[in-house]
């Protein structure tokens, strides 16, 4: 989503910004703009499109000024047009904004009966009008500024840039992350530390509520009550935000690559020092809770909806899983004994910490997995675990989705000892198959080639169908959402048994169906399925063991995947999910890495 930049700097900031942009170029965004102060005016440069348009607006027509703020725009209110494009300014104030302005409506009628003129159809204009109108009524840059946020209603990060200000950006937090980077005389700022990454190691996170004022000589900081507060500014380990694609062609196939790495680390992170427990944080009990919500959106979702298996087979504990944005409105039943897990790669999804917020007062233990450990969600759980991904920059997400279903599994296995359900062998037993993951996950990886090879055909697709059975169905249903994201081929995925319920009409010959049936105790049940789709003439994938495809006869197209125990199945087929659609979008050459219309971090609700 929107990502903001902001540079008070020695040196002409334009090119500095661009490229603090372009490390938030992964968020997802579909216009973008820089606004500088020069000579004590404010100027900007807006294109739409990809940075690369606005880096040729630069060159033809250069922007000078060392304090600037730069913007990427997804788009919400208002086409991405060059004229709803950040910075907006009105007068002497420059303003970007990532979020939403819930009452702008409002806001806007009110400005507009006293004679303000809109020219762009974004909430964020309303903002720049307002400041600009109090600036004129004779108050200062910060007073004009704190009067504006007092005003804002709903979740945002901006920052304001002001005419005849050189060493000043005011900046303010409310539901969308922002961080302040320090440098040697000089200041920035940005939505993530991956933005500063180029510029510096120091990063505060501002607190949520907080705003601050930047100069070159220092930062203030103050909270939602006004009062000045102290936030610490720590180092931030460079290869935590380390964004390049190690001689990999996209961001998406070195985030696959490295999944064995990630789930040995992670399961190392997790295990005691001779590997026979799960280690977790102090207070952190199963043993007394009886119910899980589980609570996530799109592919974290699916890692949920795998742990559901999980945890109600190994730990008998029940669990309501939901979609982070429908949860809160159908006023679950909460109770003191329910302990909440909320799923995340970004940790500020907004619908995911909205959720949240909702469960705290009511539920005992708030436990979050997470990647982003400097994350809103993080930071209001009671319990973070974190994945240790490291930072996931392709949008379509894939390394955390693994490290996300082997954290949960730990989790998972160890309620199960807690709560008496697993017994100490068969707890070390399957906790000796989670360290087989990585292992298996590297051999399904090596299949690469033959599924470049079944996906020539996959790409001719007009629509694709995913079936699976148990754990199968919720990787069914990411595979259909990777396919779907990055190849923009319609995908749908059933749960096999369900297809003669009404999807089995679709079914021709000009329709795949990637059928996911490890040889497991559903293995026949799913080959059934798998058999009534091929009478219809429909065109099967299917992808399975040696045993499997051994048993499951002749099929017209099959992918082998290494014989795994049922435990980390769904962490092994994650692959030829992932690889399907990577495949299948690059015959077709859409935009991988940044696919269309989407965000990385999703801060709107
Ligand atoms: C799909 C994908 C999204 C995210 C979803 C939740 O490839 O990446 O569906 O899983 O937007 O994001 P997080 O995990 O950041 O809360």
């Amino acid at each position: 989503m929107c990502g903001i930049v902001g540079i008070l700097g020695k040196h002409e900031v334009s090119p500095q910004i661009l490229d603090a942009l372009k490390r938030l170029e992964y968020r997802g965004y579909d216009s973008a703009g820089i606004a500088t102060v020069h000579r004590g005016q404010l100027d900007r440069r807006r294109a739409v499109g990809k940075l690369i348009n606005l880096s040729d607006r630069l060159v033809h027509d250069p922007l000078p000024g060392k304090a600037g703020i730069g913007h990427t725009r997804w788009a919400t209110h208002g086409a991405p047009t060059e004229a709803n494009a950040h910075p907006h300014q009105t007068g002497p104030v420059a303003v970007v904004h990532n979020g939403i302005i819930e009452n702008f409506r409002a806001l806007r009628d009110e400005l507009t009966a006293q004679g303000a003129q809109f020219s762009s159809e974004t909430d964020t204009e309303t903002i720049v009008q307002l400041t600009s109108r109090y600036l004129a009524q004779g108050m200062t840059p910060v007073q004009a500024a704190r009067a504006t946020l007092k005003r804002l209603e709903g979740a945002f990060a901006l920052a304001f840039l002001f005419d005849g200000e050189e060493d000043l950006i005011i900046c303010a937090r409310r539901g969308s992350p922002l961080c302040i980077g320090h440098g040697e005389g000089e200041m920035y700022l940005g939505s993530d530390a991956i933005a500063l990454a180029g510029m510096t190691d120091r990063i505060t996170y501002l607190e949520e509520g907080d705003w601050a004022i930047l100069s070159r000589g220092g930062l203030q900081i103050f909270d939602a009550e006004d009062q000045q507060a102290t936030r610490p500014a720590a180092r931030i380990a460079v290869e935590s935000v380390q964004i390049d694609k190690s001689g990999h062609k996209h961001f998406m196939a070195k985030e696959m690559a490295q999944q064995p790495a990630i789930l040995k680390a992670a399961m190392e992170q997790y295990s005691s020092a001779d590997g026979s427990d799960v280690t977790l944080p102090e207070g952190l009990d199963f043993a007394n809770v009886d119910r899980l919500i589980m609570v996530a959106c799109g592919t974290a979702y699916y890692a949920c909806q795998v742990a559901k298996y999980w945890f109600e087979r190994y730990a008998g504990l029940p669990v309501e899983l939901d979609i982070a944005s429908e949860f809160r409105y159908r006023e679950p039943v909460l109770g003191p004994r329910n302990m909440a897990v909320f799923v995340s790669q970004s940790g500020e999804t907004a619908d995911t910490l909205a959720a949240l917020r909702h469960v705290r007062p009511h539920i005992g233990q708030v436990v979050s997995v997470v990647n982003v450990v400097t994350s809103s969600i993080a930071r209001e759980s009671s319990f973070a675990l974190p994945i240790h991904a490291g930072p996931e920059i392709g949008v379509a997400s894939t390394k955390a989705f693994t490290a996300q279903l082997q954290v949960l599994a730990l989790l998972a296995l160890r309620a199960g000892r807690d709560r008496g359900r697993l017994s100490e062998a068969d707890y070390a037993a399957r906790l000796d198959e989670l360290r087989s993951a990585p292992g298996f996950v590297a051999q399904a990886l090596d299949r690469e080639e033959e599924i470049r090879r079944l996906t020539e055909s996959l790409s001719q697709a007009r629509d694709v169908l995913f079936l699976g059975r148990g754990v199968m169905f919720p990787m069914a249903l990411e595979g259909a959402l990777k396919l779907k994201e990055i190849s923009y081929i319609h995908a749908e995925a059933y749960a096999a048994g369900e297809l003669k319920h009404g999807p089995i009409a679709l079914i021709d010959q000009d329709l795949p169906v990637i059928v996911m049936a490890p040889h497991d105790p559903l293995f026949e049940k799913t080959i059934s399925n798998m058999q009534e789709v091929m009478a219809r003439q429909g065109r099967v994938l299917l992808i399975s063991d040696a045993k499997g495809l051994a048993e499951a006869g002749e099929v017209p197209q099959a992918l082998q995947m290494p014989s795994v125990p049922d435990l980390i199945a769904p962490i092994v087929y994650a692959v030829p999910a992932q690889m399907i659609a990577y495949h299948t979008a690059l015959h077709r050459g859409t935009d991988v890495d940044q696919p269309r219309n989407l965000a990385k971090s999703v801060t709107v609700e």
